[in-house]
C-alpha cells in the first residue's frame, strides 16, 4: 500500500525556538517513520514581512541545518527550499481565484502581523500560498502548532472547493498537533505565545542556545503569585508553561512532575526545568555545529529537483482539470 504524505513548512526567519520544536518539529521527525514525508523551508513566506536579502540567505541555510540537526533524515524525507519549486506559486495563484476575501479578512495572524509589519498583498495571501504548499504534494497530514489551525481550515476548505468544482484531486488534510506543547508560551509573558519575532531575547529558548544561556533564560522566566508548583493554565500560566516544557523534554507526565516538585521552591524547580531543556537540546546543538553550509546547500538542491518532479505531476492534472 502506498504511504500517506505528510507535509509541513518552517519559515527561515532565524530564532527557531523550543515552541517551534515542541509544537511542530518533533512531530516532523517522528512522522518520517510512517509517512512519505516532505518538509520545506518556506522562504517565500518569510518575505511577507520586512527583511534584508543577506539575512534571508543566512537564515535559510541555518534553518535547513537545524532541520537536519533535529533528525530530519534526507534518506527518508524530502527536504527543500520552497522558492526552488515554482509550482507552489503557480498553484497559489490558481487557488487564490477560489478564495473569498472574507476568509482572509478573518485571519488572526494577518491582523497581528500587519499591525507590526504593515499591510501587503503577500501577507494577506499568506494562507493561500500555505494551502498551495500542502496541496501541491497532495498531503494527507500536516504537523503544526496550534497557531496554524485557522490556516489549516482554509486549506481544507480550498481542497473541498476545488474537488467539488473541478473534480476529485486533493485529499482534505488533517492537522497533527501534540496534546502538550501545541502552544508554548513566552517565558516573559506566559499569556502570549513564544514567538520568533519577540524582541525580548529572554522570552524564548533557541534550539542553538548554549547551556548557560538556557539556564539564565529559564531562571528569569516570569512565574506566578503563590509558591506551589501546580498545573493550572488560567491561574498559574508561568509555572504551567514550565511544567509543559519539562514534561515534553523528559517524557514524564505533568502529574508526575507536580507530585515531585509541588512543595519545592521556584528556584529549585526552574533549575530542574533548565537541566531537562539543556540535556534535550545538547545533541541538536552538537549536530548543528558539525554541519557545513556547502554540503547542506547541495542537499537542498537535490531535494528541490525531486520535489519539482512530484509537484509537476500534480500540476499537470490540476491544469487539465481547470481547462488549461
Ligand atoms: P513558522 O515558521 O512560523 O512556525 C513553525 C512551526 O512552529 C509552530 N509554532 C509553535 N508551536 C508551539 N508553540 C509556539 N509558541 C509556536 N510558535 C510556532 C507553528 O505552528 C509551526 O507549525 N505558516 C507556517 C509555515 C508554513 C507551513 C506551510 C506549515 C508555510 N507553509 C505548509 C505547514 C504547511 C508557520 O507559521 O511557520
Amino acid at each position: 500500500m502506498e504511504r500517506k504524505v505528510v507535509f509541513s513548512g518552517l519559515q527561515p526567519t532565524g530564532n527557531i525556538h523550543i515552541g517551534n520544536y515542541l509544537g511542530a518539529l518533533r512531530n516532523w521527525v517522528l512522522l518520517q517513520d510512517d509517512y512519505d514525508a516532505i518538509y520545506c523551508v518556506v522562504d517565500l513566506h518569510a518575505i511577507t514581512v520586512p527583511y534584508e536579502p543577506e539575512d534571508l540567505r543566512r537564515d535559510r541555510v541555518e534553518t535547513a541545518k537545524l532541520l537536519l540537526a533535529i533528525g530530519i533524515d534526507p534518506e527518508r524525507s524530502l527536504l527543500y527550499y520552497q522558492s526552488q519549486v515554482r509550482q507552489h506559486v503557480e498553484l497559489a495563484w490558481l487557488l487564490a481565484t477560489l478564495t473569498p476575501l472574507g476568509v482572509l479578512n478573518r485571519m488572526t495572524q494577518f491582523k497581528e502581523k500587519s499591525d507590526k509589519a504593515g499591510r501587503n498583498l503577500g501577507l494577506y495571501a499568506y494562507p493561500v500560498l500555505m494551502a498551495a504548499d500542502i496541496m501541491v504534494h497532495k498531503a494527507h497530514a500536516v504537523p503544526v502548532g496550534e497557531d496554524q489551525t485557522q490556516h489549516l481550515e482554509v486549506t481544507r476548505d480550498l481542497a473541498e472547493k476545488f474537488n467539488n468544482r473541478f473534480g476529485e484531486e486533493f485529499p482534505v488534510p488533517e492537522q497533527i498537533t501534540p496534546k502538550v506543547g501545541a502552544r508554548v508560551m513566552s517565558l516573559q509573558d506566559p499569556t502570549s505565545k513564544m514567538s520568533k519575532t519577540d524582541p525580548d531575547a529572554r522570552s524564548k529558548v533557541l534550539l542553538v542556545d548554549p547551556p548557560q544561556v538556557i539556564r539564565k533564560k529559564i531562571r528569569s522566566a516570569v512565574t506566578d503569585s503563590g509558591h506551589e508548583i501546580e498545573y493550572d493554565r488560567e491561574k498559574k500560566p508561568g509555572v504551567s508553561n514550565l511544567l509543559e516544557i519539562m514534561s515534553q523534554f523528559t517524557g514524564r507526565s505533568i502529574d508526575d512532575l507536580v507530585a515531585e516538585y509541588h512543595d519545592t521552591l521556584y528556584g529549585h524547580f526552574k533549575d530542574a526545568v533548565a537541566d531537562a531543556v539543556i540535556e534535550g537540546l545538547a545533541p541538536i546543538r552538537d549536530a548543528y555545529t558539525a554541519l557545513a553550509d556547502a554540503d547542506v546547500e547541495a542537499l537542498m538542491l537535490d531535494g528541490a529537483k525531486v520535489a519539482r518532479e512530484r509537484a509537476e505531476d500534480s500540476m499537470a492534472s490540476v491544469r487539465a482539470k481547470m481547462g488549461f
